[in-house]
């Protein structure tokens, strides 16, 4: 079953970088739930963002989960760094590792929970080998990469799809969608659990506000 409400894990990428600790008190005071910080490489995505030492540094300034989304070639290079960081989820991409399942058991082996993610142009059926050995399955809307695009209509069925096969196994992971979510968009994503949201809150007039509207389902 999914969840009555969504939680709301904002995206830090939309966030002024240059007072990261004071966004993320103000989405914390606001009504978040995770905070979503993401993690690019310039390999796997054409972008470079921030690393396990940030993260570090933040750790102090909110009690949320702190939600670390690795668009990074080889993530299992930089799992003890950022579980040392004070991470609690560590979301990997299928497609950046040739052997996720190891590197999602080292995930928890180090005490984090673990959590795998997929492209748009990945079929979803790729993730669900890995459902009984995660606890977040993280739905690309959006080429991974950059935050304020626009969200991919059709990938939102990948989120019913992951639903189904979910109760049909009796997984229990928690789905989460990144990409475009925005009060308009999120009636096509009620199987989802948690949705990361970067422009809608951080370009919003009222974070509060805007995290209120996105967690109706
Ligand atoms: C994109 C990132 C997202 C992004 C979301 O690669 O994974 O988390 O920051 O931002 P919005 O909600 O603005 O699309
Ligand atoms: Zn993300």
């Amino acid at each position: 079953m999914a969840s009555q409400q969504f939680m709301i894990a904002p995206s830090l990428l939309s966030a002024d970088f240059s007072r990261l600790a004071e966004e993320i008190q103000a989405v914390t005071e606001a009504g978040a739930d995770w905070i979503h910080i993401d993690v690019m490489d310039g390999h796997f995505v054409p972008n470079l963002t921030i690393g396990a030492p940030v993260v570090k540094s933040l750790r102090s300034t909110t009690r949320l989960p702190l939600d670390c989304h690795l668009m990074i070639e080889k993530p299992e290079k930089f799992i003890e760094s950022f579980v040392k960081a004070g991470a609690d989820i560590i979301t990997i991409h299928l497609e950046a590792t040739q052997d996720p399942a190891t590197v999602l058991k080292e995930i928890r082996r180090l005490g984090c929970r673990p959590g795998i993610s997929l492209r748009p142009s990945t079929p979803i059926e790729k993730i669900y080998p890995f459902l009984s050995i995660v606890d977040v399955v993280l739905v690309m809307t959006v080429n991974p990469g950059f935050s304020g695009q626009s969200f991919m209509t059709e990938q939102a069925e990948k989120v019913s799809l992951l639903r189904r096969e979910m109760i049909a196994n009796n997984h229990r992971a928690l789905i989460e969608v990144d990409g475009g979510v925005s009060p308009e968009t999120t009636k096509q994503l009620r199987d989802a659990d948690v949705l990361v949201a970067g422009h809608a809150i951080f370009r919003s007039h009222s974070y509060s506000e805007s995290i209120r509207q996105l967690k109706i389902k």
